[in-house]
């Protein structure tokens, strides 16, 4: 299904964020000579403002689509072209450069893990992407603070890194981070997968609040209530369950 053609529905009226064209991505296995096809003729649109879920069945190559969308994997075929802050690049043929900067200005993406590095607090995890902006770092902090305390993360660790929190917690300051930082263009990868109920709330109002500002979401949801709560269109890889 293409998620275009749907005038008249919320956000409709805003430009277009990412255009994906007959994406295909490969893997070449080399120590085991061969080539497994992840994704074939993939062709898709998000506007701003709007939310795309991905949906399919595990190893259907959502998390492998999520990553072209980033510019972390390379296209085999195809375009994949994001609406920057300084004009339209195909990520399928951008220069690293073009890349990074899409990563600052542009595109966020939320891993199902939050990579964490020795030493850094939770804090300057959050604040680091607001930083390298340009944004004034006590204000960047600020911020971060904020979603952190939305998240539920008690104060007390803000400072801490973390390495020693629990799978929810971590998971809470990777939402805080790919949110904080109001990218034009997120990327969510299963974001609330390991979080109670009370926190997948907060999650899908912080990503609501996100697209009511213009952002463009597309996720990967396991939950349907939270695809429901969020998506607008839903876009299949491999067929539809009951077809
Ligand atoms: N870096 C990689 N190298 C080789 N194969 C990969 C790589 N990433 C994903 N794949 C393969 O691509 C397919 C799709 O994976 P993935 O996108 O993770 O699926 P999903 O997120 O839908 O469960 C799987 O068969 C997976 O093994
Ligand atoms: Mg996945």
């Amino acid at each position: 299904m293409s998620a275009g053609g749907r005038e008249g529905r919320r956000g409709s009226a805003r430009g277009i964020a990412i255009a994906v064209r007959d994406l295909r991505k490969t893997f070449v296995l080399h120590n085991l000579g061969t080539e497994l096809e992840a994704l074939r003729d993939v062709s898709l649109e998000v506007r701003f403002g709007e939310c795309l879920a991905v949906d399919g069945a595990s190893g259907a190559g959502k998390s492998t689509l999520l990553r072209c969308l980033y510019g972390n994997y390379l296209a085999s075929g195809g375009e994949i072209v994001v609406r920057g802050e300084r004009g339209e690049v195909d990520l399928a043929t951008a220069s690293p450069r073009e890349i990074l900067e899409l990563r600052v200005r542009t595109l966020s993406h939320v891993s199902q893990f939050l990579r964490v590095i020795p030493r850094v607090s939770a804090l300057d995890i959050v604040a680091a992407p607001m930083i390298e902006q340009g944004q004034d770092p006590g204000a960047a902090r600020g911020r971060a603070g904020e979603f952190l305390a939305r998240l539920n993360i008690p104060e007390r660790l803000h400072a801490l890194p973390p390495m020693t929190f629990s799978g929810g917690e971590r998971q809470r300051v990777n939402i805080a981070r790919g949110l904080a930082r109001r990218a034009r263009i997120l990327l969510l990868d299963e974001p609330t997968a390991s979080l109670d109920r009370h926190n997948r709330q907060v999650a899908v109002d912080l990503i609501n609040a996100a697209k009511a500002e213009g952002a463009a979401v597309v996720g990967i949801f396991h939950d349907s209530e939270v695809r429901d709560a969020l998506a607008d269109a839903v876009f299949w890889l491999g067929a539809p369950p009951g077809r």
